[in-house]
C-alpha cells in the first residue's frame, strides 16, 4: 500500500480546471498547486483566472491563466492548444464552470409561466452542456493517453431541486447523469484508468446566489438563506475550503477504485428530511 502522503499527492500531474476564476474552482485551483499539480485555469473571465494564477505562483506554484469559452468547442479545442505546449500532456479536468441567473428564477414578478427562453436556455447550457463539451475535447486527450480524471460539480439541485431554478435544477441532475454515463462509457471503450466522479456542494454564499440568500442592503439572510441554514443540520453555509478534501481524495490514487459517484459536501443537508 502506498504511503498516505503519497496517495493524495499530484506532483507532475496536470490539471485543467474551467471556472478557475470563480470562489469555488480558484480554490480548489490553488489547493491542487498545493498538492504538487501544474494547474491551467479556464475562464471566460481572464482577468479572474489571471489573479488566481498570480497567487500560485506567488505562492511557488505553476499555473496559467487561459480565456476559454466552455459553450464554444473551437474555444475549448484552441485552450487544449495552449495547455500542452505550455505543460506537455493533461490528466486531470475539473469542470467548474456554471451559475445560475436571476433571470432564469422564478419571482413573484416573474412567474414560471414567463420566464424567457434565452435565460432558461443560457443557464441550461451552461450547466450542462458546458460540463459535456469540455468532456469531448478533454476526455479525447485522456482517451488518447489511456488514462485521466474528471471531476464535475454538480449541486443539491440535483437530488431534489430547489424552487425557484428550474432550468439550474434540471441542468445539475444532467449532471449526475452524465458523470454516471461517463464514467462507465470511459472504462468500457477506452480505459479502466479513466475515472469520472462528482461533487455536489451544498451551500457555499458566492456571488451566484448571493442575490437569493441575502438582502443586498443589510447582508441579513432572506427567508430561503433561514430555510437553507435552519435544513443545514451543521446550521451554516460551507467555506470554499470545505471541498478542497473531497476533491483531492477523487483526483488521486487515494480514490483509484471510485468512479461513477457523486459525493455531497453540504453540511448533511441531503441528509436531512426537515423533520
Ligand atoms: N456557490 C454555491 O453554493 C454552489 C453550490 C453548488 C454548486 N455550485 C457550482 O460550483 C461551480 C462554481 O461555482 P462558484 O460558486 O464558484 O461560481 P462563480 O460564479 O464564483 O464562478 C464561476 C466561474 O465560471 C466562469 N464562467 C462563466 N461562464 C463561463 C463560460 N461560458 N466559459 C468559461 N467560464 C465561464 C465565470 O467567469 C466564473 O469565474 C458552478 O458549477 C456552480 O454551479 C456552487
Amino acid at each position: 500500500m502506498a504511503k498516505m502522503k503519497e496517495m493524495f499527492d499530484l506532483t507532475g500531474k496536470v490539471a485543467v480546471i474551467t471556472g478557475a476564476g470563480g470562489v469555488i474552482c480558484g480554490t480548489m485551483a490553488k489547493a491542487l498547486a498545493k498538492a504538487g499539480a501544474k494547474v491551467a485555469l479556464l475562464d471566460l473571465l481572464e482577468s479572474a483566472a489571471q489573479k488566481v494564477a498570480d497567487d500560485i505562483k506567488a505562492d511557488g506554484g505553476k499555473a496559467i491563466a487561459v480565456k476559454c469559452d466552455v459553450l464554444k468547442k473551437d474555444s475549448l479545442q484552441a485552450a487544449k492548444k495552449e495547455v500542452k505546449a505550455e505543460f506537455g500532456k493533461i490528466d486531470i479536468l475539473i469542470n467548474g464552470a456554471g451559475g445560475n441567473k436571476k433571470e432564469a428564477t422564478t419571482s413573484p414578478e416573474m412567474p414560471f409561466f414567463d420566464l424567457p427562453l434565452d435565460a432558461i436556455r443560457f443557464v441550461f447550457e451552461l450547466n450542462f452542456i458546458g460540463t459535456l463539451l469540455t468532456s469531448q475535447v478533454f476526455g479525447k486527450e485522456m482517451a488518447d493517453n489511456g488514462s485521466g480524471i474528471i471531476l464535475n460539480i454538480s449541486s443539491m439541485n440535483a437530488f431534489r431541486p430547489l424552487t425557484k431554478i428550474a432550468a439550474y435544477s434540471a441542468a445539475k441532475a444532467a449532471i449526475n447523469n452524465f458523470t454516471q454515463w461517463l464514467a462507465v462509457h470511459m472504462c468500457q471503450n477506452f480505459s479502466k484508468d479513466i475515472r469520472v466522479n462528482a461533487i455536489a456542494p451544498g451551500f457555499f454564499l458566492t456571488e451566484q446566489n448571493r442575490f437569493l440568500l441575502t438582502e443586498e442592503k443589510s447582508g441579513q439572510l432572506t427567508a430561503r438563506g433561514k430555510t437553507i441554514i435552519e435544513h443545514t443540520p451543521m446550521g451554516r453555509f460551507g467555506q470554499p475550503d470545505e471541498l478542497v478534501g473531497t476533491a483531492l481524495w477523487l483526483l488521486s490514487d487515494a480514490a483509484k477504485f471510485v468512479t461513477g459517484v457523486v459525493v455531497p459536501v453540504d453540511g448533511g443537508f441531503s441528509a436531512f428530511s426537515g423533520v
